[in-house]
C-alpha cells in the first residue's frame, strides 16, 4: 500500500482542449515530486487526450453509468472510461447526488461497475450544512458510506472515500482541522467495520475549499490521506501550490 499523499483534481465541466496545457505542466511538475500520488478528473470529453498529454500522473473521470452498455443515451460506462484511458472514476459526488437525485443505491452499482472494468474508484460523502448544525454530520456520513461503498474485503485496496462536506464545496469554507480529523477517524472507524482488516489500506481524502494556503494544515489533521480539490484544481500554478505543501508534509 502507498503511504504518498493523493491530491486528486476535480474538473467538473470545465475544461476545453485549451486546458490541456495546465494539465502538460502539471504532470511535467508531478516528475519533480515524487512523494506525492498526482490525479486529474477532466470531463468525459477531454480523458483520452490528457491521458496523451499527462504521461505520470494518474486520469480518471468524474461519474459513469452502472450498466455495461446499452440504451442509455447520453451516458458513459467505467469500461469506456477504462478504454478511453483512466485508471480511476469518482462516484457519488454531492453535485450527483443533488443535480441528478442519484441515492446511495446507485452509486454503489457505479462503484461496483467502476471495479468490474478494472479500475479504481474514489467514492465521495458529506453531510450538509443543516445536518451539521443538527449534530448529525457523523450519522449522515455512516449512512452514505454504508449504503454508497462497494462490498467485499477484496475491493478495498481499490478504493478511496472522500469526505466533502458539501457546505465546504466551493464556498471558500472549511471545517477546522480538528473537525476534519475527528470526521476521518469516524470514517475510519466505519471503514474498519466495513472491510475489517482491508479498511486500514482505504485512503479518505477531503475536500472543500482547499487551496494552496489552508492545504498544508488541512493535510496534516489525522487520518487525512489526501485532497480532493475542485476550483484550485483548474490552473496548474494553483493545482501545484496544493501538491507541494502535500510534498512539504513528506519531508524527514
Ligand atoms: P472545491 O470543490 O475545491 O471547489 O471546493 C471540491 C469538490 O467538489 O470536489
Amino acid at each position: 500500500m502507498t503511504t504518498r499523499p493523493y491530491i486528486v483534481g476535480n474538473w467538473k465541466m470545465h475544461g476545453t482542449r485549451a486546458m490541456l496545457a495546465e494539465a502538460r505542466a502539471i504532470d511535467r511538475a508531478a516528475e519533480r515530486l515524487l512523494k506525492v500520488e498526482v490525479a486529474i478528473a477532466p470531463p468525459f470529453t477531454l480523458i483520452h487526450a490528457t491521458r496523451k498529454e499527462a504521461t505520470l500522473i494518474a486520469i480518471g473521470a468524474q461519474d459513469c453509468h452502472p450498466a455495461e452498455g446499452g440504451a442509455h443515451t447520453g451516458d458513459v460506462s467505467a469500461a469506456m472510461i477504462k478504454d478511453a484511458g483512466a485508471g480511476f472514476t469518482i462516484v457519488g459526488h454531492s453535485e450527483r447526488r443533488a443535480d441528478h437525485g442519484e441515492s446511495n443505491a446507485l452509486v454503489k452499482s457505479k462503484a461496483h461497475a467502476v471495479i468490474d472494468a478494472g479500475m479504481n474508484v474514489i467514492v465521495c460523502v458529506g453531510e450538509i450544512e443543516a445536518e451539521r448544525d443538527a449534530g448529525k454530520a457523523e450519522s449522515v456520513v455512516t449512512r452514505q458510506l454504508k449504503g454508497s461503498l462497494p462490498e467485499g474485503e477484496d475491493v478495498a485496496v481499490n478504493v478511496t472515500v472522500a469526505y466533502e462536506p458539501v457546505w465546504a464545496i466551493g464556498t471558500g469554507r472549511t471545517p477546522t482541522p480538528d473537525d476534519v480529523a475527528a470526521m476521518h477517524r469516524h470514517i475510519r472507524g466505519v471503514l474498519n467495520k466495513f472491510y475489517g482488516d482491508a479498511g486500514a489500506e482505504v485512503r479518505i481524502l477531503y475536500g472543500g475549499s482547499v487551496k494552496p494556503e489552508n492545504a498544508a494544515e488541512l493535510l496534516c489533521a489525522d487520518e487525512v490521506g489526501g485532497a480532493l480539490v475542485g476550483g484550485a484544481s483548474l490552473t496548474a500554478e494553483s493545482f501545484l501550490g496544493i501538491i507541494m505543501a502535500a510534498a512539504e508534509g513528506e519531508r524527514d
